[in-house]
């Protein structure tokens, strides 16, 4: 065990987790509603569950954490059936209950509420970009942009919020979004109707730069989605003297620091350093990540 893993301990927890809902959506999504009071009351946007799905699959499966409600003691999942854990995952029924640790992870650092946080989240990357929105809204300035191949798993309508520099055919928003007063965007390269038509990085682009320098130098990149869109956001970063927070995705086996299975490579004051993408992430700035830069 490394010498550190003791201070998640306390942190990290097991809850017995009963499933609420399970909805199936197009494009083999689903959105899992879990009552799970402790994970409800300590989570935070960047952090992730890590979930038993089933009596046959000893071995965990990671996901964000999409809401959290400490009031009714639930949290909200979204997440994509790609393979077998996750197919069991869509299989479970309202009052089975699923074994879970959390919750887990450094989560997005939102402390500087003079910033604008402009939120870039592509497929179930999308996830944790909701929780962000739900804990800035009214305390920063922020705006969501997502980016999905298949058909959103949420409720859309035209937006009444204007952006600058987003296309007049660029009108759909997420409608719980819309009506917290989050101003958000959507893109695809499906052709969905009232999306960007192209990747989500371009259409965050669009918007950047339609902003006053001071305005831009206001601005912090939260990202999460597939590496190839990561690697597009740390460029946007880059390119236009924004800094960038981005969550990764990495194969997990304890999900709790212990086997040092989900390791990569960062720079801290000019050292190398293996960080434990479960415990010492998911959340990263792009300037640690040598593969970002
Ligand atoms: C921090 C974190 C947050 C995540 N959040 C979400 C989310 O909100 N929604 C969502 O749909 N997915 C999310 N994922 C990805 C999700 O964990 C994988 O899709 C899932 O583990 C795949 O399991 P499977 O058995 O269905 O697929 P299989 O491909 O059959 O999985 C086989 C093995 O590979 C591992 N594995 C496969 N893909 C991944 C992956 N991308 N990342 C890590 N391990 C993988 C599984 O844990 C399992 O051990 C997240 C991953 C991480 C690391
Ligand atoms: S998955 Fe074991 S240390 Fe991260």
């Amino acid at each position: 065990m490394p010498s550190n893993m003791s201070r998640y301990q306390n942190i990290i927890f097991e809850e017995q987790a009963e499933v609420l809902a399970n909805v199936s959506f197009k494009g083999e999504q689903n959105i899992m509603r879990l009552r799970a009071p402790k994970t409800a009351k300590k989570a935070k946007p960047g952090q992730f569950v890590h979930i038993r799905v089933s009596d046959t699959l000893p071995l965990r499966r990671p996901i964000s954490i999409m809401l959290a409600d400490p009031k009714t003691g639930t949290i909200d999942l979204l997440y994509k059936k790609i393979g077998e854990g996750t197919r069991q995952l869509g299989e479970r029924k309202k009052g089975e209950i699923l074994p879970m640790l959390g919750p887990i992870g450094q989560g997005f650092d939102l402390s500087d509420t003079a910033k604008r946080y402009v939120l870039i989240g592509g497929g179930v990357g999308v996830p944790p970009m909701v929780f962000v929105a739900d804990q800035l809204v009214n305390k920063a300035d922020l705006v969501l942009f997502a980016g999905s191949e298949v058909e959103f798993p949420f409720a859309l309508k035209p937006s009444t919020f204007m952006l600058p520099g987003i296309a007049g055919n660029t009108t759909l928003t997420i409608s719980s979004l819309e009506e917290r007063g989050i101003a958000c965007r959507l893109a695809s390269k499906a052709g969905l109707y009232g999306c960007y038509e192209g990747h989500v990085p371009d259409l965050a682009k669009d918007y950047l730069l339609a902003l006053s320098d001071e305005e831009r130098g206001r601005c912090i990149l939260l990202s999460c989605g597939p590496h190839p869109m990561l690697h597009a956001v740390a460029k946007l970063g880059r390119d236009l003297g924004i800094p960038a927070q981005l969550s990764l995705e990495e194969f997990m086996a304890c999900g709790i620091g212990g086997c040092a299975g989900c390791v990569v490579k960062t720079i801290e004051d000019g050292q190398e350093k293996y960080k434990r993408v479960c415990v010492d992430g998911p959340v990263f700035n792009a300037d640690q990540l040598p593969e970002f830069a």
